[in-house]
């Protein structure tokens, strides 16, 4: 991962999301998996949003980091996410989950990419969220649709163009 050409994001930049993922992780409410895990959106505002797990006696109802943080994000108006970096103390280079990178890619900025930053104890390890769910299906697949596009995947992403 995070061999390609990546987007640089400035290092103050990257290294207050990361500050601010860890000190969300310290909120997290995780009685049956005591496994906390934080999450720090950056907005293309510049604005920051975090977030941590937030789990639930049912169980299923648990809701990871990413998600928690990308909704305070959403629900204060800011729906493009550039960047969001994951934080949890106890398993480093933690990723986000399937569902968090499908809910993620909702909130990609249409011209340029989401990068996620691992927390690798370190100074962040850069992946973008297209490397953890290519070719994923989105708002732009139903623009497609209603544009009457017969392929699921938007032409310009076949092409590489
Ligand atoms: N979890 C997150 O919050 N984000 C991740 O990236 C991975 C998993 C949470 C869900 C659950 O509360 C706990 O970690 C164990 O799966």
């Amino acid at each position: 991962m995070g061999s390609q050409d990546n987007p640089s994001i400035h290092s103050n930049v990257q290294s207050e999301l990361l500050a601010r993922a860890r000190a969300a992780a310290n909120q997290a409410y995780v009685p049956y998996s005591e496994f906390p895990v934080g999450a720090a959106v950056l907005a293309a505002d510049g604005s920051v949003h975090t977030g941590c797990n937030i789990e639930n006696a049912s169980y299923g109802l648990t809701i990871c980091a990413e998600r928690v943080a990308a909704t305070s994000a959403v629900s204060s108006g800011h729906r493009e996410i550039v960047a969001v970096a994951v934080s949890a103390p106890k398993v480093p280079r933690t990723t986000p989950c399937g569902a968090c990178r499908q809910f993620l890619n909702e909130f990609r900025p249409v011209t340029s990419e989401m990068m996620i930053i691992l927390d690798d104890r370190g100074s962040g390890e850069l992946v973008r969220l297209d490397e953890l769910l290519p070719e994923a299906f989105g708002p732009r697949n139903l623009d497609a649709a209603s544009h009457g596009e017969v392929s699921s995947v938007p032409r310009r992403e076949i092409d590489g163009g």
